[in-house]
């Protein structure tokens, strides 16, 4: 029996069903790299699914982790913590927000931003007002709320009644949404760009759309930068490509440069809906969690890892369309920065399983869309590394 078979059949012993994982067991990292207990090399297009934003143990980022475990873990939101303090000072200056609520993954912030605008629109004296607009093919979590907000059944089938007060529109699909939307609306949820659902970016005008259909109607506008934030797409949220701000926005992912962390963002006038009590979260914010992201932040407000990161972005883009253009089972590529995706004819997992073989992780959604979301400092070099590989899994395929 290898080393990896022995982790395997111990983890079936006793870890939960519920991830299909690789038949590998990754041990250590290093930039844009992983390697497995083998000792076996792998180069890293997944990145944690676009959570590893400075790739793996960036040094600020074990600073940073390191000097604050020696100094404070953890001591409730009881009381003020500095590292929170200046975190959210810092989201707060680089963003449309006034005021943050901090918790532990993106489930979680979108959990607080749909408890936020229901009681926003309470706090106003709509009672009525309980119903939250979401797009189909969208993804914001599993728990009994967002994975009632996310529009696509192979989530919640077996785990019925959903949550009652939650409407599904197309994604992309103004028209939608405008017939939608009535004085029982509280909000409209919505990824910037679908990452689950296939790196949908919608059309021109879309998402400055919903922002006049909520400003007409007293909705709130709620973008989902769960995925797409924090340098993803090239800018710092990706909601600056299209200068449409909404009045809520959910961070997670790459905020924390790997060490959980969530974040709900809102302007003053939405924030004020929470007054103490209303919601909390015992980790949220924790300084260990919080000393990790202020050090992803500052390397990417301070660096020019985001102008390298557009570039790299847009390399890669050319590098796929190339791709499309030599071969047909390529039917799209779409994306933005580094947030890149390619829709296959074929599915996607053989695809996946060969390049994991040759020592390159990338994933795949939707069954046909195969996604590279790498660490933003990937480099020239090692894109070149990810087209040619992919390049020669694909002509044989074709
Ligand atoms: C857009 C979006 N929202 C929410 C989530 C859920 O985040 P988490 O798994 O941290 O709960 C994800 C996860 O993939 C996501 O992509």
């Amino acid at each position: 029996m290898t080393e990896t078979e022995g982790w395997m059949a111990r983890a079936g012993g006793c870890l939960a069903n519920t991830y299909a994982r690789f038949p590998v067991v990754l041990e250590r990292g290093k930039g844009c790299r992983v390697w497995d207990v083998e000792g076996k090399e792998y180069l890293d297009f997944v990145a944690g699914i676009a959570v590893c934003a400075l790739g793996h143990c960036h040094p600020a980022i074990v600073q940073a982790v390191t000097s604050q475990a020696a100094t404070l873990l953890h001591v409730s939101n009881l009381y003020h913590v500095t590292p929170q303090i200046r975190l959210a000072e810092l989201l707060c200056r680089h963003s449309f927000a006034d005021r943050v609520f901090f918790c532990n993954s993106g489930a979680e912030a979108n959990e607080a931003a749909i408890k936020l605008a229901r009681k926003y629109a309470k706090d106003r004296g709509s009672r009525e007002r309980v119903e939250i607009i979401t797009m189909e093919g969208g993804f914001h979590g599993r728990t009994m709320a967002t994975v009632t907000a996310t529009a696509q059944a192979k989530y919640q089938q077996g785990f019925e009644p959903l949550l009652p007060g939650i409407r599904y529109v197309p994604f992309d699909d103004l028209a939608a949404v405008e017939r939608a939307v009535g004085p029982e609306t509280a909000a409209i949820l919505v990824e910037p760009i679908q990452g689950e659902g296939g790196i949908r970016v919608p059309s021109a005008g879309y998402l400055q759309g919903l922002r006049k259909l909520c400003d007409e109607s007293g909705a709130l506008l709620i973008f989902d930068e769960v995925q797409t934030g924090i340098g993803r797409t090239g800018r710092l949220f990706a909601y600056e490509h299209w200068g449409a701000s909404p009045d809520i926005m959910t961070l997670a992912k790459g905020l924390g440069g790997g060490v959980p962390i969530g974040a709900c963002l809102a302007t003053d006038e939405a924030a004020a809906a929470f007054s103490p009590g209303a919601h909390a979260s015992t980790f949220g914010g924790n300084p260990l969690a919080c000393a990790a992201a202020l050090a992803v932040l500052r390397v990417l407000l301070e660096g020019r890892v985001l102008e390298q990161s557009r570039r790299m972005g847009d390399y890669l883009a050319k590098g796929l369309l190339d791709l499309k253009d030599r071969l047909h089972i390529v039917k799209d590529v779409r994306g933005l920065g580094l947030l890149q995706g390619m829709e296959l004819t074929i599915e996607g997992k053989p695809v996946v399983d060969d390049c994991l073989a040759r020592g390159l992780l990338i994933n795949c959604t939707m069954e046909r869309v195969l996604r590279f979301v790498p660490p933003l400092i990937i480099t020239q070099h090692e894109i070149d590394r990810l087209l040619d590989t992919l390049s020669q899994i694909l002509i044989k395929r074709v």
